[in-house]
């Protein structure tokens, strides 16, 4: 059967520890560092919801309460700022809130990215569904006509009605922090893709087109997911299982409009920062 569904679903993995940003992150999960004053992990489900998915799963590990806390209601905090020139600052949130359905599922072993997808299988069933890495932060176009990554790959789903995933061309020495992938352009910045490899070095890299963390998966993944075994780094990663899928079904990679903060490195955690101080945050307060 053509998977025709419209995409609902979207998981957002957020297992792993941040070793990056200790000790900032030893007892606060690295999702809710903020950019400027708004937890990464908001930024990702703010453009869930913008391409159209309002059913959020995280994929959790021990020690990630407050990302629960965040998406639910706070009614001290409510009551004291109730009808206070600080209410505003909520607004946000509460949209997302009022919007979303949240589950929670736990991740018992860090057994890397293909596993904490695999957990997310009770919840996503037999529909095609999204991903979303919050560490990769993507703003919006500034050409003001496009959506964020996700909604660029769930309108190309639209069309395809298959798995794609989201690329950017990194320097050639830095393949080694990405899946990386070659393929055949079929249309202006989308590739089908033929090979992918999860972080080789730069003399092993087909290419520099790396993955950035956003997908649309076709549910035939979990099966690809069960017969991969560990590769890089001794973990599961889902660049096997889709490299598995794109030698029998067609699976698209997308050059995406728009930027990309890899803040799951300080470099590129201030860069954000200061890109959403200017374009964002300083824009809202003069409104
Ligand atoms: C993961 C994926 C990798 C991808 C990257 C994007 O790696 O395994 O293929 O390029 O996300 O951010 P991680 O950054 O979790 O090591």
């Amino acid at each position: 059967m053509a998977h025709t569904t419209k995409i609902r679903k979207c998981l957002f993995p957020a297992a792993g520890y941040g070793t990056r940003f200790l000790p900032a992150t030893k007892a606060m999960p690295k999702e809710m560092l903020p950019i400027v004053s708004k937890p990464l992990i908001q930024y990702g489900v703010e453009e869930a919801l913008e391409a159209g998915m309002n059913q959020i799963g995280f994929i959790v590990g021990r020690g990630k309460r407050a990302i629960a806390d965040h998406f639910d209601n706070n009614y001290e905090l409510e009551h004291q700022i109730k009808g206070t020139s600080k209410e505003k600052y909520l607004d946000d949130i509460r949209k997302v809130m009022d919007k979303c359905e949240f589950v929670f599922m736990r991740q018992r072993e860090m057994l890397g990215l293909g596993h904490a997808i695999l957990t997310g299988e009770p919840m996503i069933g037999n529909e095609p569904f999204a991903v979303v890495l919050a560490d990769d932060l993507c703003a919006a176009p500034s050409d003001g006509d496009h959506m964020r990554a996700l909604g660029q790959l769930a309108a190309l789903y639209d069309r395809y009605q298959c798995s794609i995933i989201a690329i950017e061309e990194v320097p050639p020495e830095e393949t080694g922090s990405y899946g990386i992938i070659s393929g055949e352009e079929i249309a202006p910045g989308i590739y089908q893709v033929h090979d992918m490899v999860e972080k080789p070095k730069p003399e092993d890299a087909p290419t520099n087109m790396a993955i950035i963390g956003r997908y649309v998966l076709t549910p035939e993944i979990f099966n690809y997911l069960r017969n991969t075994k560990p590769g890089a780094n001794g973990e599961v990663q889902i660049t096997d299982a889709l490299k598995a899928l794109a030698q029998d079904r067609q699976v698209l990679a997308v050059k995406f409009k728009g930027r990309r903060f890899d803040c799951g490195s300080v470099d590129g955690f201030i860069e954000a920062t200061n890109y959403y101080y200017e374009n964002v945050y300083k824009k809202e307060a003069k409104a």
